[in-house]
């Protein structure tokens, strides 16, 4: 296997408010890779029309997506931030890609399962295509590096076996254009860290996520300081005290989950966090995550609402990241086309 420059891709979806599962499953990541990587951060929105989206709605959203990313530090004139319909070439390498996907790996996909319930037949063609898209996102860019949170591993590996799929089936056609080796990066997800599957607050056995009708489930980036402390309050846990260790938070998923948060807010371990919290009530520990929590998100969310306050200006920023990205994608798409054997 040839060796890929390394190069870092990763995507939200313009889809209601971002939450802290958000946060500190992606962006957090983000804004640490940018100090070591080339980095491309994409608005999905061709994945948010998926399921159906009001079109004012979506423009703003798209524009809260990119506020998000540069309100929680990652710098818009190092890192390539963009909204993925700029840039045709993703819709038209998902083409190609559905052509090499196998129905058979698409079925497996336990988000397509979770989004479509329980009515398959009348779920888009776009929802079940998904991750065809969201490999072409990834591989139009060669990237290697997908920092993500543990729920789109799945998607990861099927974008692995595209490109490895890709790579056979074209082989000969690769080396006749002149590569050597592979012609895309089997791109590796970067999931680890205490917050890779941040939980619901009011069920430590549910994913926090943007879909729960409980407000009460989750922090969102642009809550304020009473949103937070009430939200945190509120949250599910049990009677015991905390543990001394993080063996000791086995089978209590709420206490676990909190943990894992204060954790990963305050760029510690669990271990270290029950170190200082280990034999308190919840009610101490809940005081100290609101007041952790409120100190990092806080100016976050002022950010946010003053970015948005200008949406002519994220458009600009927007515009400019998407010429930057058809940079890179334009040049890899021809190369695609020829080894495909299309005439341009
Ligand atoms: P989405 O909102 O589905 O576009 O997700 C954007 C990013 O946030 C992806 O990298 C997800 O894996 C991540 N993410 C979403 N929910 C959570 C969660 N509850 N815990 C950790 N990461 C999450
Ligand atoms: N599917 C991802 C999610 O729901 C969003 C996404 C789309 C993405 N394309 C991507 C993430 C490419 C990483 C890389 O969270």
């Amino acid at each position: 296997m040839t060796s890929f420059p390394e190069r870092v891709f990763s995507g939200i979806q313009p889809t209601g408010n971002l939450h802290l599962g958000n946060y500190l499953g992606a962006i957090v990541k983000f804004v640490a890779l940018q100090k070591t990587h080339e980095c491309l951060f994409c608005v999905v929105d061709l994945h948010a029309i998926t399921v159906p989206q009001d079109p004012k709605e979506l423009r703003q959203a798209i524009r809260r997506i990119a506020a998000a990313y540069i309100a929680s530090g990652v710098d818009p004139a190092k890192n390539i931030i963009f909204n993925q319909s700029q840039v045709a070439e993703h819709a038209e390498l998902a083409w190609i890609f559905n052509c090499v996907a196998r129905m058979g790996w698409l079925n497996r996909m336990t988000q397509f399962k979770e989004k479509a319930g329980k009515d398959r037949e009348n779920a888009s063609i776009g929802l079940f295509a998904y991750p065809a898209l969201m490999a072409a996102d990834i591989l139009l860019y060669k990237a290697t590096h997908v920092p993500v949170g543990e729920d789109q591993k799945q998607h990861i590996e099927l974008a692995r076996d595209v490109a490895q799929k890709f790579n056979n089936d074209f082989a000969d056609s690769i080396a006749a254009n002149g590569h050597q080796g592979g012609f895309f990066p089997l791109p590796e997800p970067l999931i680890q860290g205490p917050a890779a599957r941040v939980m619901s607050l009011r069920d430590g056995t549910k994913k926090m996520s943007k879909s729960d009708p409980s407000e009460f489930s989750r922090i969102n980036l642009s809550d304020d300081a009473d949103a937070i402390a009430q939200k945190v309050r509120k949250a599910k846990t049990d009677p015991e005290p905390l543990p001394l260790a993080k063996d000791g938070l086995g089978g209590r998923p709420e206490a676990e989950n909190l943990v894992g948060i204060f954790a990963a807010l305050s760029d510690s371990t669990p271990d270290a966090v029950l170190q200082q919290f280990g034999g308190s009530q919840f009610s101490t520990f809940k005081q100290a995550l609101v007041d952790l929590a409120v100190e990092r998100l806080g100016p976050i969310g002022a950010e946010m609402r003053r970015l948005e306050a200008d949406p002519a200006y994220i458009d600009s920023l927007l515009r400019e990241g998407s010429r930057r990205a058809r940079e890179i994608a334009e040049p890899n798409m021809c190369q695609v086309k020829d080894i495909v054997g299309f005439i341009r």
